[in-house]
This record gives C-alpha cells, sequence and structure tokens, in this order.
C-alpha cells in the first residue's frame, strides 16, 4: 500500500535528533523524499544514511535556521534536489539556559533562544512558503511546545519562542488558507530525547520530577510526535489548520 506522503518532497529541521530525527524517518515510511537539516553534520548525515538504508531517498544540508543565508540556501537546495518542496517540519530547537527567573535571565541568552526557536521558524517559512506556492499547495508543521500554550517558571525566553511559534503558525495559517497552504503546530510535553536528559542533567529524581508532570504517567517518545506531524502533513489532516495540536499525555488538560 503507497503511503500517505507519496512521491512528496519533506523538509525537516533539527532532524539529527530527538523528534526531528524520527519524523524525518516517518516522513520516508510515508514515502517523501527527505532533506534533512541540523546544525549537528554527524548526526544529520547518518539520519540520512538510516532513511537510505531503510529504502527512502533523503539529503543532509548543514543549516544553522538562525541565519538566512544558510535556510534560503537549504530550502534552494531541497528543491534543485527534488524539484518541489509540499512538506516542512521546522523543529530545530534549543532549552537554552534553565532555570533562571525572568529579572535575572542574561540578554545573550535570550537572544540565542529566541534566534534559534522563533527567528528559525519564521525564517524557514518565508523560504519555504514561496516553494509550496509554486508547487500549488503544501503543510508546514512548526514545533511549539507545551510552553506555547501555558507558562513555565525559569524559562522566560523558551516559552516566549513558543508561544511565538504559536503566533506566528495561526497568522500564516490564515493568510495562505486561501492558497491550498495549511499551517498547524505541535505541543509536545515531556518528551524522551536528548534535550530532556540535558534538562534533567541524567538525574533520576529529576527524571521522576518531569514524568511526575505527565497525567499518563510516562514520557512521550519522539515517534509518538512524528506521527502527528506526518498525519497533519496528509490529506486525512485536509480540513485541519492554525492550529497548536497538543501530544502531551494530557499535560495541558490539567
Ligand atoms: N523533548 C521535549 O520534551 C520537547 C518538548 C516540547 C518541545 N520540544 C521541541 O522539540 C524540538 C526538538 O527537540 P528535541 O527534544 O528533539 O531536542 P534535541 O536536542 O534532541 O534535537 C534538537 C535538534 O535541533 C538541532 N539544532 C539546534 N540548534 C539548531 C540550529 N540553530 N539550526 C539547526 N538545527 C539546530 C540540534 O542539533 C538537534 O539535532 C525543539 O524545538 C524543542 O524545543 C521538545
Amino acid at each position: 500500500m503507497a503511503g500517505s506522503l507519496q512521491g512528496k518532497v519533506a523538509l525537516v529541521t533539527g532532524a539529527s535528533s530527538g523528534i526531528g530525527r524520527a519524523s524525518a524517518l516517518a516522513f520516508c515510511r510515508e514515502g517523501a523524499k527527505v532533506v534533512a537539516a541540523d546544525v549537528d553534520v554527524e548526526g544529520g548525515e547518518e539520519a540520512a544514511e538510516g532513511i537510505r538504508e531503510a529504502g527512502g531517498e533523503a539529503v543532509f544540508v548543514r543549516t544553522d535556521v538562525s541565519r538566512p543565508g544558510d535556510v534560503k540556501a537549504l530550502v534552494d537546495q531541497a528543491v534543485g534536489t527534488y524539484g518541489r518542496l509540499d512538506c516542512a517540519h521546522n523543529n530545530a530547537g534549543i532549552e537554552g539556559v534553565m532555570g533562571t527567573p525572568t529579572a535575572d535571565q542574561a540578554e545573550e541568552d535570550w537572544d540565542r533562544v529566541i534566534g534559534i526557536n522563533l527567528k528559525g521558524v519564521w525564517l524557514c517559512m518565508k523560504y519555504e512558503i514561496p516553494q509550496m506556492l509554486e508547487a500549488g499547495g503544501g503543510a508546514i508543521v512548526n514545533t511549539a511546545s507545551v510552553a506555547g500554550l501555558v507558562g513555565f517558571e525559569g524559562i522566560c525566553h523558551y516559552v516566549a519562542s513558543k508561544h511565538g511559534v504559536v503566533g506566528l503558525t495561526r497568522t500564516a495559517a490564515l493568510e495562505y488558507a486561501r492558497q491550498g497552504i495549511r499551517v498547524n503546530a505541535v505541543c509536545p510535553g515531556v518528551i524522551w530525547t536528548p534535550m530532556v536528559d540535558r534538562a534533567t542533567g541524567g538525574s533520576a529524581e529529576a527524571q521522576e520530577q518531569f514524568t511526575g508532570m505527565e497525567p499518563v504517567g510516562r514520557m512521550g517518545t519522539p515517534e509518538e510526535v512524528a506521527e502527528t506531524v506526518v498525519w497533519l502533513c496528509s490529506d486525512a489532516a485536509s480540513f485541519v489548520t492554525g492550529v497548536p495540536m497538543p501530544v502531551d499525555g494530557g499535560l495541558v488538560a490539567r
């Protein structure tokens, strides 16, 4: 049976690790050709190789999503390689320094988190959308977070960046709805990835605290987020746009 994205071309940022790596593989399983982007070259080449070993097509393009020139070159290379762009998962992100109250937030860390998590998503859409218009339509999924829906203490830069991604997603969805481009966001809860490893510092107690936020009593997997991303990009979600969708084990239902 053909996959739900057979013959499509999908771009994934942050594809070297965690959620992005899982979504790159899920796009491949659904029949899409994958353009994987990240600053981590080793992980990105590994992710693309994994897709080719699974029988799919993939290229890796080293990209810093906070740099306009890099993002333009990424989209140019995607279209140059596969001829079009149909789907994008704008997912690259960092957690920044955690545990700092708003008044003590360092400006440099604020700028870095906003530059990658928020400006990076806008830059990706800025260059992806014209190519999707050229292709006659498309689907974009931005990775926000439950931190894009509610506040969390000690990470004002991250929370502001993810609320910004939700606002950008809604705005772009309205702007391009009549031109066949759907724009949605996923809002993951606590997902077991290297980001959470760093945030918990590998401490069992901190991991328990993170798990304790989850009504389902466990962390989510990157694959559980990836399934939502490919569904949102597929025709099965043809009437879904402008939605920040929690994939969070019930975290924001509290
Ligand atoms: N893990 C979670 O619990 C969780 C929860 C909510 C949202 N998120 C979001 O999911 C996304 C993916 O996170 P993850 O958990 O898979 O983390 P991760 O650290 O495993 O992966 C993030 C990837 O982004 C890449 N990256 C970082 N800066 C970049 C840049 N400037 N340009 C290009 N690539 C860059 C990293 O190299 C890495 O491969 C992030 O946007 C994160 O904020 C994660």
